[in-house]
């Protein structure tokens, strides 16, 4: 049995960073991983170029069922730090919106950084291997494996979520958490596309590749950036964030005129042009074909401006400014990008990711019950909770 201080399993974002900090301290460490090919998500990230933090990340950015969990952690490895090191192996990166940093060039600097990171700190990384049993005994770990027995004192599960099944995703950590009596909260899709029924469906279809600067509020939480009507549904960056806040049947209310007041607009325009029908005035801000689908959709009527009461024309801005749609799902974890939900946080330690109740055992990034916003919040996290347990295990 080869014994080593560390294993991790799971080569993602957080696996990585915690195994490369841990040999840094010159602990022996092992990271396996079951894909064939590591670092998917990441290589895939941010359209290929990795989103990977964002300016202005801070615990407001996350969604857990313990707020105050992911403080201390995001306090003591910030966005600054990851940034510093990005900076420190010469990658190039811009801000795309709102602080979103990206690589000029390929997310794949962002692996090559991590790689790089293990190698000089001596962890091993081995993959694909299957890990089949883990057993805790008096001196830490056993785990039986597609590549025989393996020991260590302490094990760190950085599995991640369940999103992209393709890309090696499985629910392997939550399994892991309740062999040992760890609480593993719900699990949904998050930063996924909706869904829309049938007759929305239908009356919408033609809209798709139509993208809109629109805020959408659920829950009390509203994000004001694109929505964009496809073919199976509605995405866009508005659409993925506030999915994260989105249950079962309830309503999204979209506001498609955040800029500017659309009643106060209309009321100016009917003065100005009389003559013009609304479908021409609505033309003014939004795209033609939009217009016209939005006017059947709304069952609006189109008139000459100098046609409508002003109760009408609030009735008008009202559709465009308070539109509720009901939708019917999520794309589900096929297409999103994050899972929310999963090892309960109240289990761990905020400062070290350990379990209360098993020493030695630690987990850390998506697959535990903390989600970031669209925007490198997800990536942050898997850098801080990797490199707050890559301190002490
Ligand atoms: P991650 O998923 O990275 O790694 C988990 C690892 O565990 C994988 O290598 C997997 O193979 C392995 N594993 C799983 N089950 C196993 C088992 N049974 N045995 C052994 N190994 C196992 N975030 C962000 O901040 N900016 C961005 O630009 C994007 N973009 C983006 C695009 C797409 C398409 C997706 C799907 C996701 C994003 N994200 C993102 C989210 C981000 O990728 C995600 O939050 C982090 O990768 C999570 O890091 P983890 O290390 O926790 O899991």
């Amino acid at each position: 049995m080869l014994k080593v201080d560390v294993i991790v399993i799971g080569a993602g974002a957080a696996g990585l960073f915690c195994a490369a900090e841990a040999g840094k301290r010159g602990r022996s460490v092992l990271v396996l991983d079951h894909a064939k090919r590591i670092g998917g998500k990441i290589l895939m990230s941010g359209g290929g170029r990795c989103n990977f933090t964002n300016m202005y990340a801070s615990p407001e950015n996350y969604l857990s069922a313990n707020p105050h969990f992911c403080k201390s952690a995001l306090s003591r490895y910030n966005q600054w730090d990851f940034i510093a090191l990005v900076t420190q192996y010469g990658i190039a990166y811009h801000e795309k919106t709102l602080g979103q940093l990206f690589c000029d060039d390929s997310a794949k600097d962002i692996l090559k950084l991590l790689l790089s990171e293990c190698d000089k700190a001596g962890v091993q990384v081995r993959h694909p291997v299957e890990v089949q049993n883990i057993d805790k005994t008096a001196e830490g770990f056993e785990l039986e494996t597609s590549q025989g027995q393996f020991g260590c004192d302490s094990l760190v599960v950085a599995t991640g979520g369940l999103s992209i099944p393709k890309l090696g995703a499985s629910p392997f950590g939550y399994k892991i958490a309740e062999q040992f009596g760890l609480k593993v909260l719900p699990t949904r899709a998050g930063l996924v596309p909706f869904t829309l029924h049938e007759q929305d469906k239908a009356a919408l279809a033609e809209l798709s590749g139509i993208s809109l600067d629109a805020t959408a509020v659920c829950n009390h939480t509203s994000f004001r950036e694109n929505i964009l009507f496809t073919h199976r549904g509605l995405s866009g960056p508005s659409v993925l964030q506030i999915s994260n806040y989105w249950h079962p049947g309830e309503t999204v209310t979209f506001n498609l005129s955040p800029g500017q007041n659309l009643t106060e607009f209309l009321q100016t325009e009917q003065q100005a042009h009389p003559d013009a029908l609304l479908s021409t005035t609505l033309a003014k801000l939004f795209p033609k074909r939009f217009v016209q689908v939005a006017l059947e959709y709304f069952a609006l009527t189109n008139k000459p401006m100098k046609q409508y009461q002003g109760k009408q024309l609030e009735q008008v801005a009202d559709a465009f400014m308070q539109w509720q749609l009901k939708p019917n799902g999520t794309e589900g974890y096929r297409t999103a990008e994050v899972t929310l939900g999963g090892v309960d946080t109240n289990e761990l330690s905020s400062k070290t990711m350990e379990a209360r109740k098993v020493p030695g055992l630690y987990f850390i990034g998506e697959v535990m019950d903390v989600t970031g916003w669209l925007g490198g919040y997800n990536f942050q996290w898997a850098w801080s909770s990797g490199w707050v347990a890559g301190q002490v295990v």
